[in-house]
């Protein structure tokens, strides 16, 4: 394994030096952003310092700078989605890079050949960064190996889907100053959730508590070699806990029957006002989207203001795309 010099960035943070280091001198240690798993508490502190910074360029009228400057971003999608790929496009635009959205129906055609031609070709033009989305799990590693740009991984399978942890993090951070020593709640479909497995490596990584909430059917096997702990009532695995992450039902990964009904699931696991009654008084409500109204969540609680800070996770996620694409284009390892 090669070593790299320790940026001023990361020396002062691993140090705890006073005042705060600047993050411009930060140099990120890795050529892809594939997952959290395997990163530092200090690389997610300077993807949250940055992108909290660019929070700030996102409300000014301009909302535009340089530091994509003649570079380009190229976002693969070999499975639908609506808003990552509308927020990592306006990263790269805000940010002045050039942007190009392929969208790659998998469906029908052989799946890992196509891929990767299809990423070799879209090599050949010299993208800096590729932002990848696939359905199966490690398919965005295997295409990282192949190209000479970054690769940021935008959801495989339900492996991991880095960003969406690192949005989550930075609305957290921003409405409670600190993630250490929080109590985060995440219910319903573990067991097809990337976003899920995202978060648990994020949030115990920097030293918060994680609780799985969800029938056994929907638990991944030996889920708590991760650090989290189990639960198969709501009302339990919510009581005290500062925050209520709710997953989708992920229905188009399911083979065979996971729950009875929806209105079973509904009663059960739903989150309505009832069920976070549980949790603490100032406790507030997630959801990475797209959401089943009335399957996993209570229509009216997802849209009242004072509980649910889901506008709040869109608009994280756009800085967080942004603090992405520029570290991974000031990386000092070679592309
Ligand atoms: C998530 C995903 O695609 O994994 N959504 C997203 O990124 N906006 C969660 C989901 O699909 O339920």
């Amino acid at each position: 394994m090669r070593h790299y010099p320790i940026d001023p960035y990361t020396a002062a943070l691993m140090t705890r030096a006073q005042p705060a280091p600047d993050i411009a001198l930060y140099r990120f240690p890795h050529r892809h952003l594939l997952g959290i798993e395997g990163l530092s508490a200090v690389e997610i502190t300077a993807i949250l310092d940055l992108a909290d910074a660019y929070v700030a360029q996102n409300r000014r009228p301009d909302k535009k700078s340089d530091v994509l400057r003649g570079r380009t971003v190229i976002n693969l999608f070999f499975e639908n989605s609506t808003r990552t790929q509308a927020s990592f496009e306006l990263a790269g635009k805000r940010l002045s890079g050039d942007v190009l959205n392929m969208s790659v129906s998998t469906s029908s055609i052989k799946k890992g050949e196509t891929m990767i031609d299809t990423a070799m070709t879209l090599n050949a033009m010299h993208p800096d960064v590729l932002v990848v989305r696939h359905p199966d799990a490690g398919a965005v590693h295997l295409l990282s190996e192949k190209v000479t740009g970054a690769v940021i991984n935008a959801g495989d399978g339900r492996h991991e889907h880095p960003t969406q942890a690192l949005l989550d993090a930075l609305t957290i951070l921003r409405r409670r100053g600190r993630l250490e020593n929080l109590t985060v709640a995440i219910c319903g479909d573990v067991m097809h959730s990337r976003v899920a497995r995202s978060n648990i490596h994020l949030l115990t990584t920097m030293g918060a508590r994680v609780r799985v909430v969800a029938p056994q059917t929907l638990i991944p096997a030996a889920i708590e070699r991760f650090g989290v702990d189990v639960y198969h009532d709501m009302r339990e695995g919510l009581t005290d806990c500062d925050i209520v992450m709710m997953l989708r039902l992920q229905t188009e990964r399911m083979r065979g029957t996971f729950v009875p009904s929806i209105r079973e699931y509904f009663h059960f696991f739903g989150l309505d006002r009832e069920k976070l009654s549980y949790a603490k008084e100032d406790a507030f409500v997630m959801h990475p989207g797209p959401m089943n109204r009335g399957v996993e969540i209570d229509s009216e609680l997802a849209d009242d203001i004072d509980r649910s800070v889901i506008r709040d996770q869109v608009e994280m996620g756009v800085a967080v795309r942004m603090a992405c694409l520029d570290l991974l284009t000031r990386s000092n390892i070679a592309n």
